[in-house]
Order: structure tokens, then C-alpha cells, then sequence
């Protein structure tokens, strides 16, 4: 494998949103190659019983980008009141900072991006134990990321987003969802503007990673 193209891919596939470009279409063809890419994923016992729901017509974005923006309001309050109280000067603000104005955008403007794709997985699982959840979320969640990797190596950015979901039922009856279904993320997709995508700053691996018994240091 071309390591270099395989790290560039994996630490720059980030959330794309002020980036997005709301005035080109994105064409069905250039989504589907990306969709067969992202159903090699594993499921759970093999179960495959993922679907994806790609969206376009105006008002079915917008009825959609409604229910988001009205839960994004209520998240914007609750995140304010539980955020530390820190000077603007602090790097953490500026950080910060960076994500609500991008999440702000998006919220503004997301009935204006050209497409939505919703990933959704046969079953319910609000009353199951770990075992069942893991299992269930784990058949969605791993396609649903392989499809941004393959959407961003096509020219195509897209952030993972799950803010509507605070109105799941609303928005299934919108697009027509059998009750058995769960939406596991809404994915913005558009062409992004700009290449230069970089890593982003996390705590190092070596204070995440244990050997063996909990706290053991591997590094
Ligand atoms: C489970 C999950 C839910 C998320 N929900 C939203 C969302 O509803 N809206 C949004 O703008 N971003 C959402 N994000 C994106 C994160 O805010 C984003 O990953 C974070 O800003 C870090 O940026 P990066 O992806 O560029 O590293 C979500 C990410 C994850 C993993």
C-alpha cells in the first residue's frame, strides 16, 4: 500500500463544514462508488442490514435541516451552561471557539447543502443491554466512516452529525421510514473547497493506551 496516501486519508478526513460548497451539485454516480467502498465494513454476525438514504430534493433538506437547527439550539444552550469558564486568551478557547462557529454554520446553512446522506440500520435497540447496543451500533458505524474516508478521497466533504436524531421520529416521517429502523448519522454532503486539510491536535497515544491491567503504561 501507498502508506503515504493510506496516513494522508485516515488523520485528514476531518468535518468539513464552512468548507462545504453549497452552489455545485453533487451528482448520484459520484456518491455510489463511495457507498460500495463503505459496505465492506464489518457487521455483526454478518447481518448487512444497513441502508443508506441519499437526499436531495429542496424541501425534504429543509424539513430536515429543521428539526437540526431546532435541536441545535437546545444543544448550543446546554453546551454553554456546561462549558468551563475559561479567559478567551486560553489555546482551549480559541479551539474551541473554532467548532461553534463551524457547528454554527453548518446549523445556519445545512439546508442548503446539496445532499444528505442518513445511514440507517434494520432494528431498535433502546431497550438492550451493552451487548446488543455495541453490536448494532458497531453494523453502522464503521460503513458510515469508511463512507466519509471514500467521499473525502473523491472530493467530497461531509461531517458526521446526529443532532436531528433528538427528532428521529419526525424526521422518519418526513422520508417515509418504517418504524423498525434506526437513523445512526446524517452525513452533509458537498464538494469541499480548498486541499489543505491537516491532522488535528490529540493527547498523545501513549496516555491512552494501557498493557495488560488498567493504567499500566504500554509507553
Ligand atoms: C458521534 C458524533 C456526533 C457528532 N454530531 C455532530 C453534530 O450533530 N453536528 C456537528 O456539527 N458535528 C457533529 N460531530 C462532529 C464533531 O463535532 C467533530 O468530529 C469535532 O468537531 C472534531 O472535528 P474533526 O472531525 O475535524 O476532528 C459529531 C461527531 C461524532 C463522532
Amino acid at each position: 500500500m501507498d502508506m503515504n496516501t493510506v496516513e494522508k486519508l485516515l488523520t485528514t478526513t476531518r468535518s468539513v463544514r464552512k468548507r462545504l460548497d453549497l452552489d455545485r451539485e453533487v451528482p448520484l454516480d459520484a456518491v455510489k462508488s463511495c457507498l460500495e467502498m463503505a459496505i465492506q465494513a464489518p457487521t455483526g454476525s454478518n447481518s448487512q442490514q444497513w441502508r443508506y438514504l441519499v437526499i436531495t430534493d429542496p424541501e425534504k433538506r429543509k424539513a430536515i435541516a429543521d428539526l437540526y437547527s431546532r435541536s441545535f439550539k437546545l444543544y448550543a444552550k446546554e453546551s454553554a451552561a456546561a462549558a468551563p469558564k475559561l479567559p478567551p486568551t486560553d489555546p482551549r478557547s480559541q479551539r474551541m471557539m473554532k467548532v461553534v462557529t463551524s457547528a454554527v454554520y453548518l446549523a445556519e446553512n445545512l439546508h442548503r447543502v446539496p445532499m444528505f446522506i442518513i445511514t440507517l440500520l434494520e432494528g431498535r435497540v433502546e431497550k438492550a443491554d451493552v451487548l446488543a447496543q455495541a453490536s448494532f451500533y458497531g453494523s453502522s458505524l464503521p460503513a458510515a466512516w469508511s463512507l466519509m474516508m471514500a467521499l473525502r478521497a473523491n472530493g467530497l466533504g461531509s461531517a458526521w452529525t446526529t443532532l436531528h436524531l433528538r427528532y428521529e421520529k419526525e424526521a422518519a416521517g418526513i422520508l417515509g421510514i418504517p418504524d423498525h429502523y434506526t437513523q445512526t448519522c446524517l452525513l452533509p454532503v458537498a464538494y469541499f473547497k480548498g486541499e489543505d486539510f491537516r491532522p488535528a491536535k490529540r493527547v498523545p497515544v501513549e496516555q491512552l493506551t494501557y498493557l495488560d491491567s488498567w493504567g499500566e503504561k504500554l509507553w
